[in-house]
């Protein structure tokens, strides 16, 4: 039974996103199980501290958020009675089908196609007028956004919009409150202007327009805004100062940040010595004994590129028959997106490499592959513990915090293959063996060479990657942008 509360003051710090802290499940009795939320973003805006004023708006993501969210007074879930962990949180209830036009046609099929470079021949852009439809549905979300913000926001208040979901809000926002200090982050890659043109041209110039919107517009690594400086300069004729790094446009200047998110270690540290851990680290062991590990952690997610990697190991056992009872490779595929055709197709082509690999090589005492494709957090942590070698081999990311949260736990001292598509290559890249996520034959010879790797040398190596993973924690990442908003 759920507590109607009375409304609370308005906020002076407010995040926005479209997957916020909690999601909920149905359970059979009528009421809601609460989950927390998962992924970089997540976990990096979780760092902020409660106390201080904030309000947290995100968007209600199923069936059961939407009832959550409707029977919580004006969305606010804390106010009825669900822990959301200290937080203030507005969860949005937009129609069905407008959010799944903005978050599965615009945001994840048309967005994240763009800015991770994912169109091929099977898959090509067509921006018909069914793209049009959805495209106005997801300015209808981004206009939920804003108001939301706008009603919330304190005069002054500094405002945190995240994501390529929420590009058009902080124009939107902007428009209605001109005393807001609106700052914007992109979780994800952003595309090269000649690919980011491949959207239409309006489309193309309605989302600059709306990131510029702000008055701090910030990316994981220069490479990224570096690009977000090109299409300014390219799509809409801005004035670019790639010095001071910023956008002049329509009589405004919109300043561009760079805050590569880091590992919390503290936080891993802690959560990664508690007793369920503990006991996945000891169902390892049994499995696996003193065998070499190589560990991978993803969402089946089209640019994390797991079909390749899975090639690679293939390779791997090809080309180094010594290996052969020598080695586990253990990989965690989470599901991810099913809503969308080809992220259902790209599960099963994992599962059936899996299986071609395991049917290939297994023998009555050695398992060569274990694929695991259920989220399981205290899981992954036993394993980045145990882990020899971490595979990362995106095709292309915003960051990937995997890189950084491996070599913060193993207990080996582990070698990092990874991908230089990776935004965490620019902080890594020195003490990793670098791969181009393409080439299969380079990515199985690069792990070869992690195997080998002199026992010295890999901890060393893993010692400098936890301290370069863990240079710009969560809580310092989000403060260091809010003080950019000063
Ligand atoms: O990479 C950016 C990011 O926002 C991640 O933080 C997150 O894991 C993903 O994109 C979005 O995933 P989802 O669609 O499951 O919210």
């Amino acid at each position: 039974k759920l507590a109607a509360m009375p409304p609370t003051d308005k906020a002076a710090i407010l995040l926005a996103s479209n997957r916020g802290p909690v999601s909920f499940t149905l359970k059979d009795d009528g009421t809601f199980a609460l989950k927390r939320g998962g992924g970089g973003l997540v976990s990096s805006l979780s760092a902020i501290d409660p106390s201080a004023g904030v309000i947290w708006i995100c968007a209600a993501l199923s069936d059961a958020d939407r009832r959550a969210a409707r029977h919580a007074p004006g969305g606010r879930l804390d106010q009825a009675g669900h822990d959301t962990g200290g937080q203030a949180v507005r969860m949005l209830d937009i129609d069905p089908a407008t959010f799944n036009r903005a978050y599965n046609a615009i945001a994840n099929s048309t967005l994240w196609f763009i800015h991770h470079m994912l169109y091929d021949t099977a898959n090509q852009p067509v921006f018909d007028a069914r793209f049009r439809k959805e495209w106005a549905s997801y300015e209808a979300y981004n206009t939920a956004f804003a108001d939301a913000l706008a009603a919330d926001a304190a005069k002054g208040a500094k405002v945190m919009v995240q994501d390529y979901h929420l590009t058009l809000t902080p124009r939107l926002l902007r428009d209605r409150r001109a005393d807001l200090r609106i700052g914007y982050f992109t979780h994800t890659p952003w595309a090269p202007s000649e690919y980011f043109q491949l959207l239409p041209d309006d489309v193309a110039r309605e989302v600059l327009e709306g990131v510029l919107g702000a008055d701090y517009a910030a990316f994981h690594t220069r490479r990224w805004a570096g690009a977000f400086l090109d299409c300014c300069e390219t799509v809409l004729g801005a004035k670019v100062d790639r010095e001071e790094l910023t956008v002049t446009h329509a009589g405004r200047t919109t300043r561009v940040g760079v805050h590569g998110l880091g590992a919390d270690g503290d936080f891993l540290r802690d959560r990664a010595a508690q007793t369920d851990v503990e006991a996945h680290v000891t169902a390892l062991r049994e499995q696996v004994g003193d065998r070499k590990l190589i560990v991978r952690v993803d969402r089946t997610e089209l640019s994390k590129n797991i079909v390749r990697g899975l090639l690679a190991y293939r390779h791997l056992l090809r080309e180094h028959p010594e290996w052969h009872g020598r080695v586990v490779h253990l990989a965690f595929a989470y599901p991810s997106r099913h809503d969308l055709p080809e992220y259902r197709e790209y599960t099963a082509a994992v599962r059936r490499t899996a299986a071609e690999i395991v049917e290939e090589f297994a023998t009555p005492d050695w398992q060569p592959l274990i694929l695991h494709v259920n989220d399981d957090f205290p899981r992954s942590l036993a394993a980045y513990r145990m882990a020899d070698v971490v595979l990362v081999n995106p095709i292309r990311d915003g960051m990937n915090l995997v890189a950084k949260e491996a070599p913060v736990l193993s207990e080996k001292g582990c070698a990092l293959v990874l991908s230089r598509e990776a935004g965490a290559f620019f902080d890594l890249g020195q003490d990793a063996i670098v791969v181009n996520p393409y080439d299969v034959t380079g990515t199985a010879e690069a792990l070869h060479q992690a195997l080998t790797m002199d026992d010295a040398e890999r901890i060393a190596r893993c010692r400098r990657l936890a301290a370069a993973a863990t240079a710009l924690p969560p809580g310092k990442w989000l403060a260091d942008q809010l003080a950019a908003l000063e």
